[in-house]
């Protein structure tokens, strides 16, 4: 069974830094309250979809030193495109030189974890090199009036190469799921503002990266203890606490870069788990869980073994 294993990543994050301080001049909140209620201390707002997306995969690109024509398909996860037609994946794919398919994937904060599995599928009827992005700027799409919203969405970007392998990889189980009947608890229309119910995605949040993350485990024939590193989608702290008590994995083991970046939506996985990459935590072996939510609602977990490029 023909299997892929990362070979190269890159982070993208606007230059602009806005911190809470900042948000209190512009509306009626203050540090203490978002520190408390989310862990978020700053974010970057900035650029688009497609030059954050251009800047992590170029990043991604020269860490695997590859010729960007030797890719065979692109997939990128963003719900804030920059247009409606083409995908953004399109002005992405002739920015950075690819000479391949390329394709948009909308599964809200789910987005990077879905392309990650759909890239295998790609791998597992014969693509013999994936591109995968997961990026948003949901600043843009954020109504910068209301508090219960703009205080968390933010922008990034991280991108990754898969190469198809041998042997089964590195994705040990993966779980995709959605329940569109929730749909309603977070949207923006097309042109419009993003909408939240926030306490009851919070109420759903837990209860389905857990389920999703319960199902990724058991496909791979592993339990929590076999998880060297968590890499939840980074939503709220309190959120990722909750779960994370809930599947028996220590914060110790759990990703967490919220405080620097907010909710970057797609962007926030890969962000988290390259992240961590870069500063040493993943060795080649360990089990990381990647587990995330969003609108849809959409959940969706991937147990991977970390091949260190
Ligand atoms: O990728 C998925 C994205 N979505 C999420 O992850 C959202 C999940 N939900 C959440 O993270 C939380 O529900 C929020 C952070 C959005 C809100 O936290 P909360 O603990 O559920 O607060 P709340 O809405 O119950 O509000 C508590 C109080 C209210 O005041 P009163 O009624 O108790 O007087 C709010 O009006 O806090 C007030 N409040 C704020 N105060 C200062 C709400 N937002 C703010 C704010 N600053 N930004």
């Amino acid at each position: 069974m023909t299997g892929g294993r990362i070979i190269g990543w890159g982070s993208a994050l606007p230059d602009k830094v806005v911190t809470n301080d900042d948000l209190s001049a512009l509306m009626d909140t203050n540090d203490e309250w978002i520190t408390e209620r989310t862990g978020i201390k700053r974010r970057h707002i900035g650029g688009s979809t497609a030059s954050l997306s251009i800047e992590s995969g170029r990043k991604a690109l020269f860490m695997a030193k590859i010729d960007p024509a030797s890719i065979d398909c692109l997939v990128l996860s963003t719900s804030t495109p920059d247009r409606a037609v083409p995908a953004t994946s399109a002005t992405v794919q002739n920015a950075l030189g690819l000479r391949c398919g390329a394709f948009d994937v909308n599964a809200a904060c789910s987005g990077f974890v879905y392309a990650y599995v759909v890239a295998h599928g790609l791998l597992a009827i014969g693509a013999k090199r994936m591109m995968v992005i997961g990026t948003d700027t949901l600043s843009r799409i954020v109504d910068w009036s209301d508090r219960g919203t703009a205080i968390l969405f933010a922008d990034g970007s991280g991108a990754c190469i898969v190469d198809a392998t041998p042997d089964a990889g590195q994705l040990l189980g993966w779980d995709l799921d959605a329940d569109g009947s929730l749909e309603h608890v977070l949207y923006a229309e097309i042109g419009g503002n993003l909408r939240m119910d926030g306490k009851a995605v919070f109420r759903r949040a837990v209860r389905i990266m857990v389920d999703s993350a319960r199902k990724s485990l058991h496909k791979a024939g592993l339990t929590i203890d076999a998880v060297k590193l968590c890499v939840p989608h980074q939503a709220n702290l309190r959120i990722i606490e909750a779960a994370c008590r809930q599947l028996g994995i220590p914060m110790e083991r759990t990703a967490v870069t919220l405080h620097e970046t907010g909710n970057t939506s797609s962007g926030s996985i890969p962000l988290a788990l390259f992240d961590a990459a870069d500063r040493g935590r993943l060795s080649n072996g360990d089990v990381v869980l990647l587990v995330g939510f969003g609108a849809g609602m959409t959940a969706a977990s991937a147990v991977i073994e970390w091949r260190q490029p």
